[in-house]
């Protein structure tokens, strides 16, 4: 690494040893290095965002808890460090767990995915399930080429911690991307990327960090002699919220559903009465860099919820669901569902990671896959009624209550972690039969 500055550091290391005062800043070393806590002195604003981030809450995540706890013991531990290797990495690098089942009793500097953890990692030896390698030298890594030296770490600049480079998609996707031990690959995230006009080479390329980390003017750090520079959000709003009590916890949810509103374009139409009332919904992956929904996909429960009115009463109704039911428990000819579905290695349907050898998937995929746009149509019989009003939301569910309904069942997660499951808008559209047939907005797509 060219600009690590190690002379310099040391000679400033010699200087503030000599100083006396608690608050002199010290050579961050072994666990104080691996500790989140040690940067809020000079890098407040980040250790801020990312305390709130799915990151942090990675090995905490209950639900990641009850499903490492089942899935150890219905394979007899043969699990082993597999799912741990990505929530919980420093924790198993440094030794303190081997299966992650222990994670709650460890300090929480060793849980998650820290700032040591990505800042020091100095290469990618993979595509998927985690293969980064640390340096363990010290260095923080990012993309500042002339850091300020200061006396708690030496700094350098790696291409693997620049958002405007190729590499810096391999560190994120590589944990963003996994195969099970059967083989499947159930979580695509970074090779739907790699196939995306974002990735492909066929157009400017646009980076995991270009649309997760957003930058703005600020100091990197509360430091003597350090200028206004760009810094990025370390906060990762997607899909994902925490359900249990975690700091920033409303502001997070609240950036989630912002996120969530602004990534699917819709257009609902309602045709003029002739044999049947036609009412067509297309879809859009606008402004993803993969599929939508993406990564945990098998998890994730995306449905159109469709209700014709006549005179304020529903005279049809699809993907209505009650307080606390599934949408996959509503027996409805028309639902219009996303997702994946995974199967073990007998073709039965599974909802556990370490069974799965197979999946059938309905995604909106990214463009330019043809298959970034969807089309449905709903049939209304006219002895139904006309409508006078339609109504299209469309809703996120990060984790399908069905897929916690089981690990509920076997004991392995408190009920009510399901009470705290959001359902997120994604789309939301009114036709309204006083602005004539047609579609609204009228012209959401190009032609
Ligand atoms: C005593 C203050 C101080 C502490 C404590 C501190 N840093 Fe820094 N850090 C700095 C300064 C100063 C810079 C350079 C900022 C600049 O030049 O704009 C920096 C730069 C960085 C960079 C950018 C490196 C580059 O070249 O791109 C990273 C990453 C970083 N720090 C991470 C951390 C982490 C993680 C911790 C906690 C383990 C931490 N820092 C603790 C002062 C500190
Ligand atoms: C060590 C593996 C690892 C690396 C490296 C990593 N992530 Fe993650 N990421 C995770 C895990 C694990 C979670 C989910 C934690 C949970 O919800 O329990 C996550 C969550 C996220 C989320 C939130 C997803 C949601 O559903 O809400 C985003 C966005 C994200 N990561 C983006 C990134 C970006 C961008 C990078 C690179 C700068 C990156 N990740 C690097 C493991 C990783
Ligand atoms: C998932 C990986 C990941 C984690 C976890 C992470 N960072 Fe970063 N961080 C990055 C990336 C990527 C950049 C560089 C973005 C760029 O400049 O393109 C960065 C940049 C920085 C910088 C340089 C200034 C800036 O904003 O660009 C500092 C300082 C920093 N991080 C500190 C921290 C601290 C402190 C923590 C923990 C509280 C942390 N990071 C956790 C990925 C991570
Ligand atoms: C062109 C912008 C863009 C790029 C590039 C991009 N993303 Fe995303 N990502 C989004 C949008 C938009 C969403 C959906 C809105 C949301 O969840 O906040 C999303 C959602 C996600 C999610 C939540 C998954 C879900 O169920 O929908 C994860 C995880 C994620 N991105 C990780 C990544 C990683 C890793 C990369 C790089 C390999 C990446 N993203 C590249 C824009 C982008
Ligand atoms: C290769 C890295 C990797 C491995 C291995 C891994 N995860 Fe994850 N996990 C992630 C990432 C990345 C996310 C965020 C995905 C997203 O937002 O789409 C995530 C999200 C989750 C979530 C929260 C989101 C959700 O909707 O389910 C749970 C729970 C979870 N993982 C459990 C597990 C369990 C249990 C295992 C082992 C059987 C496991 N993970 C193995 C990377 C990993």
């Amino acid at each position: 690494m060219n600009s690590t500055r190690q002379g310099t550091f040391r000679t400033i290391i010699a200087a503030s040893l000599i100083a006396c005062g608690s608050p002199e800043p010290k050579l961050l070393q072994g666990e104080a290095l691996k500790d989140p806590e040690s940067c809020r002195q000079c890098h407040a604003s980040h250790v801020d965002e990312w305390s709130g981030s799915m990151h942090a809450y990675a090995g905490d995540d209950p639900v990641f808890m009850a499903l490492n706890a089942r899935g150890q013991r219905d394979t007899n531990g043969a699990l082993g460090d597999f799912c741990v290797k990505c929530h919980a990495p420093v924790a198993l690098r440094t030794g303190a767990t081997k299966d992650g089942t222990n994670l709650a009793e460890l300090p929480s500097y060793l849980r998650g995915v820290t700032c040591y953890f990505c800042h020091s990692v100095e290469a990618v030896e993979g595509s998927h399930n985690n293969p980064l390698t640390l340096a363990d030298d010290g260095v923080l890594r990012a993309a500042i080429r002339d850091p300020v030296d200061n006396p708690a770490h030496a700094s350098a600049y790696s291409p693997l911690l620049d958002r405007d480079t190729r590499e810096s998609a391999s560190l994120c996707g590589s944990c963003h991307d996994i195969v099970t031990p059967g083989g499947a690959h159930i979580e695509r995230t970074f090779s739907e990327w790699q196939a995306s006009q974002f990735g492909n080479g066929t157009s400017a390329l646009l980076t995991c960090g270009n649309c997760h980390m957003p930058g703005k003017k600020a100091p990197a750090a509360d430091f003597d002699g350090v200028k206004v520079r760009e810094v990025h959000a370390h906060d990762w709003p997607a899909v994902d919220v925490a359900l249990t009590p975690f700091p920033n916890q409303d502001a997070q949810r609240n950036a989630v559903a912002k996120a969530l509103s602004q990534t699917v374009v819709g257009q609902l139409c309602v045709s003029p009465p002739l044999a049947d009332v036609r009412i067509d919904v297309l879809l859009e992956n606008a402004f993803a860099g993969h599929a939508f929904p993406s990564g945990a996909a098998s998890d994730r429960r995306v449905w159109a919820e469709l209700t014709a009115y006549k005179s304020d009463v529903a005279i049809f109704e699809s993907g209505v669901v009650t307080a606390g039911q599934s949408v996959t428990e509503l027996d409805d000819p028309n639902l219009l569902l996303f997702g994946d579905r995974t199967f073990d290695a007998g073709g039965k349907e599974t909802h556990l990671f370490w069974e799965t050898a197979s999946y059938e998937s309905n995604l909106l995929l990214p463009k330019p896959d043809p298959n970034h746009r969807f089309t449905k149509t709903y049939v209304l019989p006219l002895k139904s009624g006309i409508p006078d009003r339609v109504r299209l939301v469309v809703r996120i569910q990060p984790i399908g209550l069905d897929v916690l309904a089981e690990v509920i069942a076997s004991g392995d997660l408190d009920p009510s972690v399901a009470e705290s499951i959001p359902t997120f808008e994604v789309i939301r559209l009114e036709w309204q039969a006083q602005d004539g047939y047609g579609c609204v907005p009228k012209d959401a797509f190009a032609p």
